[in-house]
C-alpha cells in the first residue's frame, strides 16, 4: 500500500463532538488541521487532548461572519500553503414544532447553518481552484432525508435539506476546477449536541437500535474527503434511518 501524502484540512466546528473526532482522524493519518469554532477556550482544550502540536491550528471565530473564514484561509495558507479539504461542520439543531421557532431561532440556525456554509465554501473554492483542486464535505443531516413525524425540526431541515441540493449543484460547477463536493448525512451521533437523559429514545429512531459514534461519522467524512472519482453525493451514515419505514 502507498504510504498516504499529508494535506490540510479546514474543520469548522472542529472544538466538539463530530468535528473533533474528524480532526482526531485526519491528524492520526498525519495530516495538519486548521480548527474554527466560536470559543477560543474550548478550541484550546480540544487542541490540548489532540495533541497533535504545530500539526493542529485553532481559529476561533463565529462562521457566520465572512472575516472569519478569510482568517481561517489566510493562516491555513501562511501556515501550511495550501488546504486541500473543507469539512463544512459547524451547525446547530433545534427540534421544535413550527408555530414554537422565533425569529431568534430562525436567525441562529441560518447563520450558523447557512451563512457560514456559504462563507466557508467560497474561500475554499477560490482558494482550491488556485491551487488545482481539492475536496468539501458537509456534515448535513439524515433527517433531512427522511423527515420523523416525532421530532419535529422543520427549520434545520429547511437548510440541511438545501445544502443536499447545493451539494449535488456545486459538484457539477466545481467539477471543471478538480474540486470534489459530497456530503455525510448523520443519523443520531453521540456528541453533546445532545443530553445523555435523550439517548434512550434517540436510538429507538434507528433501525440498528443504537447511536453513532461520532468516529463512525468521521470515518465517512475522510472516505468522501480521500474519493478520486465520487463526488455529488449524500452519504447518510444513520443505522438505516433515512432508508425507509421500519
Ligand atoms: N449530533 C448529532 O446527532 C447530529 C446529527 C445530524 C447532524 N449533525 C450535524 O453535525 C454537525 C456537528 O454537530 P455535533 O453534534 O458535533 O455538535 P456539537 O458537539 O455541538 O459541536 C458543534 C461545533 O460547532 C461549533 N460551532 C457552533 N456554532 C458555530 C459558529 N457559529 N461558528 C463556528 N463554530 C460554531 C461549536 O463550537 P462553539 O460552540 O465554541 O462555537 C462546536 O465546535 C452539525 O452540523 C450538526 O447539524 C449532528
Amino acid at each position: 500500500m502507498s504510504r498516504h501524502t499529508p494535506i490540510t484540512a479546514v474543520v469548522t466546528g472542529a472544538s466538539s463532538g463530530i468535528g473533533l473526532a474528524v480532526a482526531r482522524a485526519f491528524l492520526r493519518r498525519g495530516d495538519r488541521v486548521v480548527g474554527n469554532g466560536r470559543d477560543q477556550a474550548r478550541l484550546e482544550a480540544a487542541a490540548r487532548t489532540l495533541d497533535a502540536g504545530e500539526r493542529f491550528v485553532p481559529v476561533a471565530g463565529d462562521i457566520a461572519d465572512p472575516a472569519t473564514s478569510a482568517r481561517i484561509f489566510d493562516v491555513a495558507e501562511s501556515r501550511f500553503g495550501r488546504v486541500e479539504v473543507l469539512v463544512n461542520n459547524a451547525g446547530i439543531f433545534r427540534s421544535k414544532a413550527i408555530t414554537e421557532y422565533t425569529d431568534a431561532d430562525l436567525d441562529a440556525l441560518i447563520d450558523t447553518n447557512l451563512r457560514g456554509f456559504v462563507h466557508a465554501t467560497k474561500r475554499a473554492a477560490q482558494h482550491m481552484t488556485a491551487h488545482g483542486g481539492g475536496h468539501v464535505v458537509n456534515v448535513t443531516a439524515s433527517i433531512a432525508l427522511q423527515p420523523l413525524a416525532n421530532v419535529p425540526a422543520a427549520l434545520p431541515i429547511l437548510i440541511k435539506g438545501g445544502l443536499h441540493a447545493a451539494t449535488k449543484a456545486l459538484a457539477l460547477e466545481l467539477a471543471p476546477k478538480k474540486i470534489l463536493v459530497s456530503a455525510v448525512a448523520p443519523g443520531i451521533v453521540d456528541t453533546p449536541l445532545y443530553a445523555p437523559e435523550m439517548h434512550d429514545f434517540l436510538r429507538t429512531l434507528q433501525p440498528l437500535g443504537r447511536i453513532a459514534s461520532a468516529d463512525e461519522i468521521a470515518e465517512a467524512v475522510l472516505h468522501l474527503a480521500s474519493a478520486t472519482f465520487t463526488t455529488g453525493v449524500v452519504l447518510p451514515v444513520d443505522g438505516g434511518m433515512s432508508a425507509g419505514r421500519w
